[in-house]
């Protein structure tokens, strides 16, 4: 989930009608938001805003027309006692039953919350504004999410107040679940692993994925497709396996079918010879939660399931012509979408699936942790199968025009 999202659920399930933007940049998130009334403020006058001022302008009753807003969302100054300012000023002008958003109040490294900025990748110091309002308003509710570089919630009720206070980063690093009263938000994903006899290993592999997966922790659902009839005794011994028999041969078929069989909104593939570490489940959801595509580090595994070398999957635009920096669909997680496997490819099945998730989704999030065995070794269906990138480029050329340049 990101701000904009959180955003536009507060506005659909409150029916809140009229949004205020306190700093709006890009506009993306401005013009992304769904709401009937809406209200710009940045000083920066290429921002071209619906008020070209300072949010202290704006909220100076002799210079700005403020109107009770339902939403505020306040993403200015990322200075501490500015941001304490726009707050306060955000509860004088917030309707009965309102809410205020406040960005980046999640830092995630010291250099990032140092004033003034030093880095890019920057939110301030909002956190010691809203560590001073968990300290003294205790006629406020107030919690972050945990995505986003935490997206703080306000609304009038209550709350305990907070006894100790961080004075250093280090201190805040250390309490900031209390500080912020962070809410970590994740998605239940459906881990889709089409199955079959791999040659003869199909049952050891199997096994030793679901082994892999059996005390992940986090809400998902596994879900097995076999291809070859015989994997529903192995099934039957892991409670969270759904098992289905899949007639209809070949790996790209039964990817699809797996997917059409999830019941949550996100999926994770696993190939059944590949294995999950420790944390993927929890990884997953976390980073599915925020970005629509995801892949994951891991390492590349033998026969035995011995590591043999670290992997760090990226996205290049060379994919598409099967120079696959990704490696196998096991590191990939995804939002559901249309996009399906081609059964007429064999070798590039996977690099054309990325392309197209590419195009929909843009580059994916990268988790930066290894959660991901993936094997490579002579039971492989790649290596069975042989190479066919040369004859499947030229079809998919001829199924794409805009690749033919
Ligand atoms: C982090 S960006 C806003 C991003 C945007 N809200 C979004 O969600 O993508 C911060 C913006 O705050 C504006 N800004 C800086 N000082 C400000 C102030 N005192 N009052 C209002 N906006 C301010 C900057 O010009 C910049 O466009």
């Amino acid at each position: 989930m990101t701000r904009t999202e959180i955003i536009n659920q507060l506005i659909e399930d409150n029916n809140y009608r009229s949004y205020l933007e306190i700093g709006v940049y890009d506009k993306k998130n401005f013009n992304a938001v769904k709401c009937k009334f809406k209200v710009g403020v940045d000083p920066d006058p290429k921002v071209k805003a619906t008020y070209v001022m300072t949010s202290d302008e704006y909220f100076n009753p002799k210079i700005g027309k403020i109107i009770p807003y339902d939403l505020i969302f306040i993403d200015g100054l990322h200075h501490a006692d500015q941001v304490l300012r726009d707050i306060n000023n955000a509860i004088s002008c917030l309707s009965p039953g309102g809410t205020i958003v406040v960005h980046d109040c999640n830092p995630t490294t010291e250099e990032m919350q140092i004033v003034p900025r030093m880095q890019g990748e920057w939110t301030g110091d909002v956190w010691k504004a809203w560590q001073e309002l968990r300290a003294t308003r205790s006629d406020l509710k107030m919690f972050v999410y945990d995505v986003d570089y935490g997206v703080g919630i306000i609304q009038r009720g209550e709350q305990e107040l907070l006894k100790t206070i961080a004075k250093t980063y280090a201190e805040f690093d250390a309490n900031r679940k209390e500080i912020l009263n962070l809410v970590e938000i994740s998605v239940p994903i459906s881990i889709c692993i089409p199955a079959f006899e791999q040659y003869g290993f199909g049952e050891s592999t199997l096994t030793n994925l679901l082994n892999s997966l059996k005390d992940q922790q986090g809400e998902f659902e596994i879900i097995v497709s076999d291809n070859s009839g015989n994997l529903k005794e192995i099934c039957s011994k892991y409670p969270k396996v759904q098992y289905y028999f899949n007639p209809i041969k070949g790996i790209s078929e039964n990817t699809n079918f797996a997917i059409s069989k999830a019941n949550f909104e996100h999926i994770k593939l696993m190939y059944q010879d590949d294995m999950a570490y420790p944390g993927m489940v929890k990884e997953f959801s976390k980073a599915l939660a925020i970005h629509p595509w995801v892949i994951s580090q891991g390492f590349a595994i033998n026969e035995k399931c011995i590591k043999v070398r670290p992997t760090s999957p990226r996205y290049t635009e060379n994919v598409i012509r099967g120079k696959n920096t990704i490696g196998m669909p096991s590191v990939c997680g995804f939002k559901k979408n249309n996009i399906k496997f081609d059964t007429n490819l064999l070798t590039l099945l996977d690099c054309e699936f990325y392309w197209q998730l590419y195009n929909a989704f843009g580059n994916p999030y990268v988790i930066c942790k290894k959660l991901i065995g993936s094997r490579y070794w002579d039971g492989s269906t790649s290596r069975k199968q042989g190479n066919h990138t040369d004859k499947e480029w030229l079809y998919l050329q001829d199924k794409w025009p805009q690749l033919r340049s």
